[in-house]
């Protein structure tokens, strides 16, 4: 592999999207530091480039000082942060998809940072969740900060350890039913974590800048509502359950109970989130004005759903 002179900064680098990028970026040759709360998160990630390339930092975000070190020197930013629930006062969706993005975009322009790309979501301008009106806020405070930033807004992104698919596969095992919240009407177009690394590759190292302040929608080729979600799961997974239509408002006081767990199932937010579709808007740049073509979830659920058939991995077993 040819090293490149150029180091990236990742931030929450330790995570589902964030890792894959880091693999990719590796692959490419950049030298890269993960900043997290938590180093060891990262070491697993550091035999995925040769020794001293992928280095893990330790960031405190209550310091400014922390996220500067973190950044300092360093050609590009890619923040991937972001929460799906609220815990604490330190873990709130304004500390962390507001604040502590735009004091990294602050700390890209007061450092020379030359490409800052952050991972955002899409439906954020017409939710009415708080998860989305904190992530369309903070694209607002990092556009304010650092103004050449490239968003990213991906629905809802699936691959082998996402916590989507495989969330609604551990339920199929033990749950009597799945809930069809609100119906299941909902739009989602889910797209591939692979697609969207590239999406940032593409954003760190087109030639031209034409991505610099840009805003793209990621989405894989197909559109699908939550039954349709279901009965893939249900074909790859050769496992079926009754789907229940759960009313938004019984979601809700359900949710009420399933968010006292320490890993909250469902939340009131995520509820108000499934009213919006998650899908491309008209118009919107795309991975086609990235010249990126999107896998379909035909081609990758197969290969990690597997695990979870009925009679095991190597069963021939179909629902
Ligand atoms: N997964 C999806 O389907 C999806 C869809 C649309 C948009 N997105 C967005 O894509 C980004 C990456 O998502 P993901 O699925 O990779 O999430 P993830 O696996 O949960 O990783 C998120 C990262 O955020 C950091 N983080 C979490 N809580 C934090 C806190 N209290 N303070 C500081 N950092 C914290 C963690 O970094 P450390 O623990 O290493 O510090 C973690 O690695 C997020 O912004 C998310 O909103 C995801």
């Amino acid at each position: 592999m040819t090293m490149s002179n150029k180091t990236v900064t990742v931030f929450g680098g330790s995570g589902f999207v964030g890792s894959q990028i880091i693999r990719e970026l590796a692959a490419k040759g950049f030298m890269i530091k993960v900043a997290t709360r938590v180093p060891e998160r990262a070491y697993d990630l550091k035999p995925c480039g040769n020794v001293g390339q992928i280095i893990p930092i330790a960031c405190n975000y209550n310091n400014d000082e922390s996220i500067e070190s973190a950044l300092r020197d360093s050609d590009y930013v890619v923040n991937c942060i972001g929460i799906l629930f609220e815990r604490g006062k330190s873990s709130t969706f304004k500390k962390i998809h507001v604040d502590i993005p735009q004091k990294i975009a602050q700390a890209c322009a007061e450092n020379g940072v030359d490409r800052f790309v952050h991972i955002s979501a899409l439906g954020c301008d017409t939710g009415t969740s708080k998860y989305a009106k904190t992530k369309l806020a903070g694209e607002d405070a990092i556009k304010n900060a650092f103004p050449a930033a490239t968003i990213l807004r991906p629905s809802v992104i699936f691959g082998p350890k996402d916590n989507f698919f495989n969330m609604f596969a551990s339920l199929s095992l033990y749950m009597p039913f799945l809930p069809l919240i609100g119906g299941g009407k909902t739009k989602f177009q889910p797209v591939f974590v692979g697609n969207v690394a590239d999406a940032v590759l593409y954003a760190l190292q087109e030639k031209k800048g034409e991505s610099k302040g840009k805003t793209y929608h990621l989405g894989g080729p197909d559109i699908v509502d939550f039954k349709e979600i279901y009965q893939k799961l249900f074909k790859y997974t050769g496992r079926t359950k009754p789907l229940v239509n759960l009313p938004f408002a019984f979601a809700k006081f359900e949710a009420l109970f399933l968010s006292m767990l320490p890993k909250p199932l469902l939340t009131s937010d995520q509820v108000e989130s499934l009213k919006t579709d998650v899908i491309i808007s008209q118009g919107a740049l795309t991975f086609e004005n990235m010249g990126i073509h999107p896998k379909s979830m035909d081609l990758i659920l197969p290969l990690y759903l597997k695990m979870y058939r009925s009679g095991g991995r190597f069963s021939q077993k179909t629902a």
